[in-house]
């Protein structure tokens, strides 16, 4: 693994333990929006990047079959604890252990501006993504503008439906979709 990754990977580790107490609130601003845009039931979703796996248990209510990937081991630990009953993997973003259309929804709240290659890591969404599939990805504004976000897509062949800044939140959210 690259040193930049080790490194974020080293920060994440030390951030686990506080993680829910700064950051649940934030986050939940973020993931109203993306709920908006999730099926009431759908059969595979993955969150890559789930961290300490906030966003697990909305998942759960709506997908038969839930998987969080996360670098850091010691996030994921927090994940396993909250009993979501999601499938959890240390697993790199821009290399997904998975085959080939694999998901119905790929969602990825506010990890790609950790990412060296975003791009790379969309594809990947693209690649283990069903016909017809839905992938939410949101990134930091202060890293990345809305038009770098929908040029992931649009690169992966993925149809962009949406590429907005969330009210009253740190992050812009593309929603986006494979049409064959
Ligand atoms: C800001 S946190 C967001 C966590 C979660 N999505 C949430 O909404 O709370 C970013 C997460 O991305 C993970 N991460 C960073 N780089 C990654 C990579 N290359 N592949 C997978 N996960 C990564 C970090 O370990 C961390 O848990």
């Amino acid at each position: 693994m690259k040193s930049k990754k080790l490194e974020l990977r080293g920060l994440y580790d030390e951030t686990a333990g506080f993680y829910d107490h700064r950051y649940t609130e934030i986050q939940r601003q973020k993931y109203s929006a993306v709920i908006k845009h999730l099926p009431s039931r759908f059969g595979r979703a993955l969150d890559v990047g789930c961290g300490t796996g906030l966003f697990l248990d909305e998942l759960r209510r709506r997908a038969r079959f839930v998987v969080g990937v996360d670098i850091s081991e010691k996030m994921l630990n927090v994940a396993q604890g909250r009993g979501s009953g999601a499938g959890l993997l240390l697993a790199d973003a821009e290399s997904l252990p998975f085959k080939d259309q694999t998901f119905d929804c790929v969602i990825s709240v506010t990890l790609l501006q950790n990412v060296p290659s975003p791009e790379n890591a969309v594809a990947e969404f693209m690649r283990i993504l069903k016909n017809h599939g839905l992938v939410v990805y949101t990134s930091l504004k202060r890293k990345h503008s809305a038009e770098q976000m929908r040029g992931w897509a649009v690169g992966s062949g993925l149809k962009v439906e949406e590429c907005v800044e969330i009210e009253d939140s740190e992050d812009i959210m593309c929603v986006t979709r494979r049409q064959s």
